[in-house]
């Protein structure tokens, strides 16, 4: 807007970074309830993107400030760990079990457990990805990737999966129908209870990779507490490869040495209410 007072064209106008009256949250201040996101981050973020709060509703602000980098069977090395526990664990050894992908941003983590599991003779199991963004929800739903000449999606394939997944530059991953047949993808917020209708019942396996370290304390404590009272008693938490969590009671490291796979403790957890209005709904 050539001529206004305002800089509409420098980033966010300081009237929506601060509160416009005392006791009112700034938009940051929102779209951090909203999210679980860091108000500091989400400024940044913002900031980099250069983005017009007034061209833009709350949905798209959302969509912009999220990260989604992801790959199939992203720390490789975690995966290796899995598939030895999905053979040795006493609870993931059953023959089918209930998976959870928390924040699977384009759904190549929940692929990924899909293919684990049919390779590992457990095709009976059921995985649901969820994530906070439609838009990264309706390509997960897609189950369509091409491998690029750099980085992309199976950049960090572990030697046991490499047969399966493309190899060549161009070439495309299309989910087949046995790994489709397992799974699911919804639009879901880690702040609000995840449905038991959703899962089909109390989950064995649950991946929350990469998504709290971008989180306020209250946002990784509520979000844990959704995800422990989605799990059963004894089911496996995954973290990322550099998140770890406090100490809450609701779950203990499997191994002390490795802080990335954590156990249930039978120690109910206490949900807080819905956020109303916080998931923007497709
Ligand atoms: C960096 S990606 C992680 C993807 C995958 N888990 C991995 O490790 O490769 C973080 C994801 O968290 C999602 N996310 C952020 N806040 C969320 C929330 N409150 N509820 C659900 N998903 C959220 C983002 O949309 C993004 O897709």
């Amino acid at each position: 807007m050539p001529g206004s007072p305002i800089s509409w064209h420098s980033s966010l106008p300081l009237t929506e970074v601060a509160p416009t009256r005392p006791g009112t949250p700034s938009l940051i201040e929102r779209l951090s309830r909203q999210t679980g996101i860091a108000p500091s981050y989400i400024g940044a973020r913002l900031g980099t993107h250069q983005l017009f709060p007034f061209q833009n509703t709350p949905a798209d602000l959302i969509e912009r400030l999220l990260v989604q980098e992801t790959s199939f069977f992203r720390h490789a090395g975690q995966w290796t760990m899995l598939r030895n526990m999905l053979r040795e664990d006493p609870v993931l050894s059953a023959s089918a079990l209930r998976v959870w992908s928390t924040a699977c941003a384009t759904g190549e983590e929940a692929w990924s457990l899909a293919f684990l599991l049919q390779s590992e003779g457990k095709g009976r199991s059921r995985v649901i990805g969820s994530d906070i963004s439609p838009s990264a929800i309706a390509a997960a739903t897609l189950g369509r990737y091409t491998r690029l000449e750099a980085m992309g999606s199976f950049r960090d394939l572990p030697e046991f999966a490499r047969p399966a997944f493309p190899l060549a530059s161009g070439e495309v991953w299309d989910a087949p129908s046995n790994l489709r047949s397992m799974t699911r993808f919804c639009v879901h917020n880690v702040l609000d209870p995840m449905l038991s209708s959703e899962l089909g019942g109390p989950a064995d396996l649950v991946f929350c990779r990469n998504m709290l370290i971008y989180f306020t304390e209250d946002a990784v404590n509520r979000a844990l507490a959704n995800i422990a009272s989605a799990m059963r008693t004894g089911g496996i938490l995954v973290l990322g490869a550099s998140e770890t969590m406090r100490d809450n009671g609701l779950f203990e490291p499997v191994e002390t040495a490795s802080a990335i796979f954590w156990r249930r403790t039978g120690r109910p957890a206490v949900t807080a209410t819905p956020m109303a209005g916080a998931m923007p709904r497709p």
